[in-house]
């Protein structure tokens, strides 16, 4: 039985393609590359300065569209997150975005207690605040998901080659353009092209390509997400630890009683 399920394992990797979807239909479209972003493996973090390059991004280009309403303005300045000061907070907030307040019955500027609004009408795409783990990039062969198991889900890599997957087609149908794109498992979807060099003007020096873009916003769109990972896997490093160290003791402790019988055919005196 064993050896049945290990060898079947052993098949289903073997099987694992280079890329998501792929299997899912067969056809041209649904190509996610891996990306290794930092956050990646158990010992990996967000990159701050990414993070910050990221919501520039979001902000200036795809707020305009997405909301992001379940994550609240002040964990912009929460550890391990892009790691600005409240000061810095509250400004960005009052800067960027107005929010309805019922009190008042009238619009105000956000304050860090705020969420990031939501975006409605009839150009605003779905909300950006779970993306990265609604949308997996990576699926195992045949549905098994142990792509997922060694490679991540591959959320923030969708995200990345989503940005990136536009080929510049596009069509018209029943009076709605639509734009082809490579990632998307369907190939043709209603959100115009976004990225193009030089769109943004990183404040850290960093040259904004649409490459560049593409994967900061991912990165972030992955915070906003699971702001919480690092957190996550520090607990599980540490139980995991915990564990061998367990595991070893627990063998030597057998070894040490078993001793006496093993050597001598006396019994062990407890
Ligand atoms: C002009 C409006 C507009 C802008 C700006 C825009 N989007 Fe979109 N976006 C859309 C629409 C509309 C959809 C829905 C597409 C569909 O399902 O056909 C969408 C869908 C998406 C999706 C979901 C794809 C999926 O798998 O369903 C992601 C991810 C996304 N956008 C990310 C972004 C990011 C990141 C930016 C900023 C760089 C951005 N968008 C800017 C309109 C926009």
């Amino acid at each position: 039985m064993i050896r049945k399920l290990t060898l079947a394992a052993v098949a289903a990797l073997a099987l694992t393609p280079g890329s998501a979807f792929a299997n899912e239909g067969g056809g041209k479209y649904g190509h996610v590359e891996d990306y290794a972003f930092s956050f990646e493996g158990p010992f990996g973090t967000y990159d701050q300065k990414q993070l910050q390059r990221g919501l520039k991004v979001y902000t200036e280009v795809c707020s305009a569209c997405h909301g992001l309403k379940y994550v609240p303005l002040r964990t912009l300045a929460d550890k391990g997150g892009p790691g600005y000061t409240e000061d810095e907070v509250r400004a960005y907030a009052a800067e960027h975005f107005t929010v309805y307040d019922p009190e008042a019955d009238d619009d105000r500027p956000a304050i860090p207690s705020d969420h990031f609004p939501a975006v409605t009408g009839d150009a605003a795409g779905p909300d950006l605040s779970l993306m990265a783990k609604a949308r997996a990039g990576f699926h195992g062969p045949y549905g098994t998901g142990l792509n997922q198991l060694f490679r991540g889900i591959g959320g923030a890599e969708y995200i990345r080659a989503y940005l990136l997957g536009f080929t510049g087609e596009e069509s018209e149908v029943a009076g709605q353009s639509l734009y082809e794109n490579m990632a998307f498992p369907t190939g043709w979807v209603r959100m115009p092209p976004q990225l193009e060099d030089g769109l943004v003007e990183y404040d850290d020096g960093t040259k904004a390509t649409a490459e560049q873009m593409a994967t900061d916003v991912a990165a972030f769109l992955m915070w906003t997400a699971e702001p919480k990972m690092m957190q996550r896997k520090h607990a599980g490093v540490l139980a995991v630890s915990l564990l061998l160290l367990l595991s070893v003791m627990l063998y030597l402790t057998n070894k040490k009683l078993w001793y006496p019988i093993k050597h001598g055919g006396k019994q062990a005196n407890l």
